[in-house]
């Protein structure tokens, strides 16, 4: 009786000791206490599986080059959760960016999902910068067609053009709503963030 209560306490425990919540996929998922406030849930809906179609599975035309008009030079297009329904609940996500000469995509990080970058023309610099606790790191190469990188999960990353022709590559999530902050967007020091600051001191 004493061994089946120290296991049963001991299983408690561990159960508890490995639970966690599920991680979100959105940036945010405010709670309502009556959902006739709202209705929501942490992600999409699932449609009733008989009801399911090819075009819930498949995106065609990814091959095609997009036109940049961003003075940034570059023109990422993204195949997630909103625009190719079927990746709901499986933690996948696709894009193609395509890069003018001297084009890039300024430092971002993408708070749900780790990177690969593969690139399939052109020659594009890639890297990433680590975190504070292991020195702000520069992990950055020269990548030609066939090459890839990994930006670790949250990990501010970008990538340039450097070659003397148009770049492409594509990129493979593990989220199915990866999320996007650019850092020149919050303007951190810039600022946004700066200007909130002084309001309130
Ligand atoms: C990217 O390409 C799409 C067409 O696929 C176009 O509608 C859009 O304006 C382009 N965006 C930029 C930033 O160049």
């Amino acid at each position: 009786m004493k061994s089946l209560s120290t296991f049963l306490a001991l299983a408690l425990t561990l159960s508890l000791a490995f639970a966690s919540d599920p991680s979100p996929l959105q940036d945010f998922c405010i709670g309502v206490s009556d959902p006739a406030d709202g209705l929501y849930v942490n992600g999409k809906f699932c449609k009733d599986p008989n009801l399911a179609i090819l075009s819930d599975f498949v995106i065609t035309g990814l091959n095609e080059r997009r036109p940049i008009n961003d003075p940034i030079g570059s023109n990422v297009t993204f195949v997630n959760v909103d625009n190719l329904p079927g990746l709901n609940t499986l933690g996948l996500a696709f894009a193609r960016a395509d890069f003018e000469v001297n084009g890039q995509i300024l430092p971002h990080t993408h708070p749900r999902a780790s990177e690969i970058l593969f690139v399939t023309e052109g020659s594009i610099l890639a890297g990433f910068v680590t975190a504070d606790d292991t020195g702000n790191r520069v992990f950055s190469k020269v990548l030609n067609k066939g090459d890839l990188i990994v930006f670790p999960l949250g990990m501010v990353h970008h990538a340039v053009n450097v070659g003397k022709g148009p770049a492409v590559a594509f990129g493979i999530l593990n989220s199915q709503n990866p999320g996007m902050i650019t850092i020149a967007n919050t303007k951190v020091l810039g600022s946004n963030l700066q200007d909130f600051l002084a309001s309130v001191v």
